[in-house]
């Protein structure tokens, strides 16, 4: 029988012991984004749960854009770019969280949208969800609503999912 888009990914990402640092496993999903049809059923997968009920795809820099990128093509729908602080040229709006060590912000144009846009989050991997819980908050502070967050990995025990207990998320994979 076919492979499941799961297992299709799945198969592509390779896990690198020890990187950055000791214990940390690595997940690393560029070997997904170099091959077509991996990439293809993997932005098709990230997007039909929400199919209908989005008018916008919110990348999260910087894997978020490239999956961003692809379900554009998919849905017609646009990319939002979500970016790091400092790097857009018109008025933001930005949102600080937490990292391991220290913080980071997160920017978007506050008049990118019309008011009540809807906005899928896309990103590549949830974790602490620190980082997709500010694009949330960024979201509506700009008066747009969050329609979900998916991902492509969700790696569990750390927390993501609770701090985003007021979205719907959908990881295509969880580790
Ligand atoms: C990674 C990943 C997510 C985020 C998840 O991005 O791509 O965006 O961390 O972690 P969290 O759920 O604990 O917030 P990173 O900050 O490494 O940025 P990059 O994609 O620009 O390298």
């Amino acid at each position: 029988s076919n492979p499941t888009a799961a297992e299709q990914v799945s198969a592509r990402i390779h896990v690198i012991p020890d990187f950055p640092e000791a214990g940390i496993q690595f997940q690393d999903l560029t070997p997904v984004f170099s091959d077509a049809a991996a990439f293809k059923v993997m932005c098709e997968a990230l997007v039909a749960p929400f199919a209908g009920r989005f008018d916008i795809l919110g990348g999260l820099e910087a894997r978020g854009f490239i999956i961003a990128g692809g379900a554009s093509i998919l849905t017609g729908a646009g990319v939002l770019p979500v970016r790091k602080a400092g790097k857009l040229p018109r008025r933001v709006i930005t949102e600080t969280y937490e990292l391991e060590y220290g913080v980071a912000s997160l920017e978007v144009h506050e008049d990118e949208l019309p008011a009540g846009s809807r906005v899928l989050v896309i990103d590549d991997v949830l974790a602490t969800g620190g980082t997709a819980q500010a694009a949330c908050r960024l979201i509506e502070r700009a008066g747009w609503n969050v329609a979900g967050v998916a991902v492509t990995l969700e790696l569990e025990g750390l927390g993501g999912r609770e701090q985003l207990s007021d979205y719907e998320v959908f990881s295509l994979l969880r580790a």
